[in-house]
């Protein structure tokens, strides 16, 4: 049995989550992911929705293993629905859950270049809950490769800037802060169902890249 981790503080609790759901397909996330493990160039998506960033990826760079997290039930089952409609995916590994309560477990014997976060609910009135606080991200970083990097992407102009203030004091280096809107970037392809409507809607999207401070 996995080690459970408290979502907020990621330590070892022994505490169970029986909300953590198991796939549709009735496999167990935990086994899912550990086809990753050993494997190198593992991207990890989380919140990823129904799917349409995390599958267009594996399309784009069939050398890659990406594992796509989704928490809520609705949205992971419409991610598996568009999968089964698909051209096998093999570098898509699936897992329904709490990237927070099941990546921990996994995170030593994963080797991580990638992680997108793409338009994570901001928390206004929660700070411990918008991600660049959680001790969590540590964790993160400590499984990056060297030259790994977290990707977010918002339409939230305070949440952006939050995490540039906040990355230098929490071990990162910011590497990108990429701005986006309909009018200056017409031909901009948007990734996810979150970004296509904020930019139709003219809005600036935010596209930030964090590397290790310290690659090791
Ligand atoms: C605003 S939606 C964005 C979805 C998608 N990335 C997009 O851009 O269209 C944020 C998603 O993150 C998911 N999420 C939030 N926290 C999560 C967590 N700890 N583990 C897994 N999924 C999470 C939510 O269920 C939600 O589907």
């Amino acid at each position: 049995m996995a080690q459970n981790f408290d979502r907020l503080t990621a330590k070892p609790t022994a505490r169970r989550f029986r909300w953590i759901a198991p796939t549709t397909a009735g496999q167990a996330p935990d086994l899912e992911i550990t086809k990753a493990y050993g494997r190198g160039g593992v991207v990890v998506e989380i919140g990823c929705g129904v799917g349409w960033h995390s599958i267009t990826y594996c399309r784009n760079h069939p050398e890659k293993i990406v594992i796509a997290i989704e928490r809520t039930r609705d949205k992971f089952s419409r991610f598996k629905s568009r999968i089964l409609t698909n051209a096998p995916i093999p570098n898509l590994i699936p897992a329904h859950g709490d990237a927070l309560r099941l990546l921990p477990p996994h995170l030593e014997n994963l080797s991580i270049d990638s992680v997108f976060i793409l338009y994570p609910n901001p928390e206004p009135k929660a700070k411990a809950q918008r991600w660049i606080h959680m001790p969590f991200l540590d964790l993160l970083r400590e499984a990056l490769c060297p030259e790994g990097r977290v990707v977010f992407a918002t339409n939230v102009q305070n949440y952006a800037d939050e995490i540039l203030a906040t990355a230098p004091s929490r071990g990162w280096l910011v590497s990108k802060d990429k701005r986006i809107n309909i009018c200056d970037n017409p031909d901009f392809q948007p990734r996810t169902h979150f970004e296509k409507k904020y930019f139709l809607r003219g809005e600036t999207l935010r596209h930030i890249e964090l590397k290790k401070k310290d690659p090791s």
